[in-house]
């Protein structure tokens, strides 16, 4: 049976992710795609729960290895309920954030814990998506964006700017080591330049 494409964005706080995939979810289903737009953490009522103690809080409310545990169990939930019911049925999912946060969030920042990552990864997901755009940009706006929204969910952004340049520095990492399905974009550029380079990119991958 055919199953349709999983696409992913992923990148630092407040790099404009939402925004992006917002864009191309809408500009695919004006073409007549069957779309479901969802995120991480989140994207199923259990994993939504999750999302509230992982992104509250003080920062050393969890330490990075419960925060792996935490992570995966809301992807696998995610997974489960919304994600693989809609690839089944050939639909375009796509996710605003997945696994590849858990690698550079949890896996480079607080110690090099990506073998852990990897190995939960491949016991309870085991799915990577088709394309994955990763928005690089500049820290300290991406920052000052981010806790502008003043969410109440900025748990990460409360670790500060370093921790912010130490995630950059790992997405661009993991773009390097994925060229077959990570595109990295220039996400310092107005938006709508930003979504045609991305229509670009995803025609071109089509
Ligand atoms: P993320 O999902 O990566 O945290 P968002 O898409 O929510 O990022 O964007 C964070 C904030 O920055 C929002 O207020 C959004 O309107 C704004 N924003 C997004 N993209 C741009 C851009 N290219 N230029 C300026 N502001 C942007
Ligand atoms: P998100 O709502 O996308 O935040 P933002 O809009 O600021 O980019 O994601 C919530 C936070 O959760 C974000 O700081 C990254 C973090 N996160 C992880 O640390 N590990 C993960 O596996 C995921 C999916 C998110």
């Amino acid at each position: 049976m055919a199953t349709g494409r999983f696409i992913t964005f992923e990148g630092i706080d407040g790099s404009g992710k939402s925004t992006q995939s917002r864009t191309l979810a809408a500009s695919l289903k004006a073409n007549g795609a069957d779309v479901v737009m969802t995120r991480e953490p989140g994207g199923s009522p259990g994993a939504e729960e999750i999302r509230h103690l992982v992104l509250t809080g003080d920062p050393d409310r969890w330490s990075a290895e419960t925060e792996i545990l935490l992570f995966t169990a809301s992807r696998r939930d995610h997974l489960e309920k919304t994600i693989n019911p809609a690839l089944a049925a050939g639909k375009t999912v796509i996710s605003d954030r997945f696994a590849d946060s858990t690698r550079v969030y949890q896996g480079a920042t607080r110690g090099d814990l990506r073998d852990m990552v990897d190995q939960l990864h491949s016991l309870m997901i085991g799915r990577e998506p088709d394309l994955t755009f990763i928005i690089d940009m500049d820290p300290t706006v991406a920052l000052k964006r981010g806790l502008a929204r003043n969410s109440g969910e900025d748990r990460f952004e409360d670790f500060g700017l370093s921790f912010q340049q130490t995630l950059r520095a790992g997405f661009l990492k993991l773009a390097k080591q994925n060229p077959d399905r990570c595109i990295l974009i220039d996400g310092n550029r107005d938006s709508e330049t930003i979504a045609a380079d991305i229509a670009t990119q995803f025609a071109s991958r089509s």
